[in-house]
């Protein structure tokens, strides 16, 4: 059987933290925001446990994050913990891309470390732009080709990852600059640049999944 992030959150096996850029996205996050301007609304499309996405909404009370997962038990325990800390600027909700099915738009729509795990990237790469507000901003990460070669050298040691990764490893979700810019009739732009990440940090470095932005026009 194929990896399954359901499972992986149920096991109750896993720690909080961001994927990528660990906790350096928070600052990122928060930056971003004061990049794009007027930021009212935030949704995290894949949330996971939402460690920046907690982290920035205690920082800024007045703009309210609208986090979302395909895995319910994900969403689950970030409401409990909302609960628990009395985080009222912050929604958790089940959804699933590339029709996640939420109607409205936000300032700023974020999804890291997602699209490697969505059979039709494109198709999540329009709904992702779909709920982005005019005058805001989709920032995201997606696999490339250098992320498929990545992919294809995991071995047996790592048949969890293996598995989870296995359409990047097969190339059937891989994107790059052209493809996004094509598919948004936007130009992405790299998102390190713009939240001024140390250009030395490992994940700035890697080349396999690049972190963009899309300003969306007005
Ligand atoms: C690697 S984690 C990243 C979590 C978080 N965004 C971060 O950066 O730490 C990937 C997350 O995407 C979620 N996910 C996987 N496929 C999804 C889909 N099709 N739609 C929405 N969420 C999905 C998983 O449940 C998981 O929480």
């Amino acid at each position: 059987m194929g990896f399954s992030w359901e499972s992986y959150y149920d096991d109750g096996d896993w720690e909080r933290g961001a994927y990528v850029g660990g906790d350096d996205m928070a600052t990122h996050l928060e930056a971003f925001l004061d990049r794009v301007g007027d930021v009212d609304a935030v949704a995290s499309i894949g949330c996971g446990p939402a460690t920046a996405e907690f982290d920035v909404a205690a920082r800024r009370p007045d703009v309210s994050f609208a986090c979302y997962d395909a895995a319910p038990a994900v969403v689950d325990a970030n409401r409990e913990k909302a609960r628990a800390d009395d985080v009222e600027n912050v929604a958790f909700d089940v959804a699933t891309l590339p029709d996640t099915g939420v109607d409205r738009e936000f300032d700023v729509v974020y999804c890291m470390a997602v699209l490697y795990f969505v059979r039709d990237a494109e198709a999540a790469l329009r709904e992702l732009w779909r709920l982005t507000a005019p005058g805001g901003a989709l920032a995201f990460t997606y696999p490339n080709r250098n992320m498929q070669s990545w992919a294809q050298g995991l071995g047996d040691d790592d048949h969890d990852k293996r598995e989870a990764f296995a359409l990047v490893a097969a190339g059937e979700n891989l994107l790059s600059y052209d493809r996004i810019r094509d598919v948004l009739g936007a130009s992405p732009r790299n998102y390190w640049t713009a939240v001024d990440a140390d250009p030395d940090a490992d994940y700035v470095q890697r080349s396999g999944s690049p972190a963009v932005y899309v300003r969306k026009q007005a």
